[in-house]
């Protein structure tokens, strides 16, 4: 049977940007994975029980799984760049590998959706999973972030969106549809942020903070946030994730922050995002926008395509015969694949090459 095209078979990645959104980040107990592997296939239905009702919330789920789970849960091939999220190390920021098997990116117009979504998941699944990190984000103003910037303007569009975002057959013919999202928590140092001049912000972010422009390029400084995460292929072309930044806050936890989400077809663009932020470029040029926002949480998951989830694979031990895929990869070989971003020419040999990246 002929493979949908991954925008038919993707679960809601590429969706309209909302007012309210809600990030929880599942660890699955020992001995829990049944009851998970169990729950997989009523996810579509508990969306639509949720949302049907109120189709003006625009209710999006999007679930993924991290590289250790995937191999508790399901038998048969694994996605081909699937790996634990890669933790940062650099001279003056790090960016920290955190726990995570489960992400749930809940998207909606109003919270109460997501929350009765989540509801219907975390009830169901009771002691088998641990809520490990838990963020509600909202809209703030015109779209902007707690830094006072407008957040998102650059996204892909229409096709190119579904293009950045998706797993096409070429890439992986087993998970056309799929997508590899990386997420962190980043929290704001407001009394650092607001004692600079919006001139100076801009000169960190990149853009002008009123007008929501890009600097010309003579003006826009090597350590700014736009010129860090600006990625060209080999061909010359941009590499593009789909972002879906939400901020959020607490008085009493005394927390700003912005919850950070890349979608992308392979998670290399995303990662050699960070390494430019985190690690900088051989002049030293780290991105600025770091000196007042600390990642503190950090995770990899695959969002497999929808077919998968309505009718997964069996449990591992279950599927003998079937076609045993490799287990969790020690190192990402996604990190010397051909489409890979050569910004910072990754080795082959499966190492990292680089003294200060560790991982998870
Ligand atoms: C503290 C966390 C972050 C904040 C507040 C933030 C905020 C922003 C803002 C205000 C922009 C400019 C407008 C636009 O969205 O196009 C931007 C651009 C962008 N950001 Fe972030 N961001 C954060 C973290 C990240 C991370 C961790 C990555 C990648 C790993 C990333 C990737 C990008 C990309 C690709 C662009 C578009 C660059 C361009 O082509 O102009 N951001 N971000």
């Amino acid at each position: 049977m002929p493979k949908p095209a991954p925008a038919d078979a993707a679960q809601p990645v590429v969706s309209p940007l909302t007012s309210a959104a809600m990030f929880l980040v599942l660890t699955v107990a020992d001995g829990g994975e049944d009851a998970v592997r169990d729950l997989v296939p009523d996810l579509s239905a508990y969306a639509r029980a949720v949302g049907f009702g109120r189709p003006d919330a625009g209710l999006a789920c999007v679930t993924g799984f991290g590289s250790a789970v995937w191999d508790r849960l399901f038998a048969g091939p694994r996605p081909a760049e699937l790996h634990p999220f890669v933790a940062l190390d650099g001279p003056q920021h790090s960016a920290p590998s955190t726990p995570g098997d489960i992400l749930l990116h809940l998207r909606a117009e109003s919270l109460d959706v997501c929350y009765d979504f989540a509801d219907h998941v975390l009830t169901r699944l009771g002691g088998a999973v641990e809520v490990v990190d838990e963020v509600h984000g909202w809209r703030y103003q015109d779209r902007r972030d707690l830094l006072g910037f407008v957040d998102g303007t650059e996204n892909p569009e229409g096709v190119e969106a579904f293009d950045a975002a998706l797993v096409d057959a070429e890439r992986d013919l087993d998970f056309v549809g799929g997508s590899y999202v990386i997420v962190q928590k980043y929290l704001h140092d407001m009394a650092a942020w607001n004692a600079l001049s919006d001139r100076e912000q801009e000169l960190v972010i990149g853009r002008t903070k009123a007008g929501n422009v890009q600097l010309p390029d003579d003006s826009l400084p090597k350590t700014s946030h736009v010129d860090r995460n600006t990625i060209v292929g080999e061909d010359g072309e941009e590499r593009d994730i789909l972002r879906a930044n939400m901020p959020f806050g607490s008085f009493k936890e005394g927390e700003a922050g912005t919850y950070f989400i890349g979608y992308c077809a392979t998670p290399t663009v995303t990662e050699q995002m960070l390494l430019n932020m985190f690690l900088g470029d051989e002049n030293g040029n780290r991105d600025r926008i770091l000196d007042f926002s600390t990642a503190v949480t950090g995770g990899l998951f695959f969002v497999p395509p929808t077919g998968f989830l309505d009718d997964p694979p069996p449990a591992p031990d279950a599927d003998p015969d079937a076609d045993s895929a490799p287990a969790t990869p020690a190192a990402p070989a996604v990190l010397a694949a051909p489409t890979a971003p050569t910004a910072n020419p990754r080795p082959t040999d499966g190492s990292l090459g680089i003294g200060s990246l560790k991982r998870s």
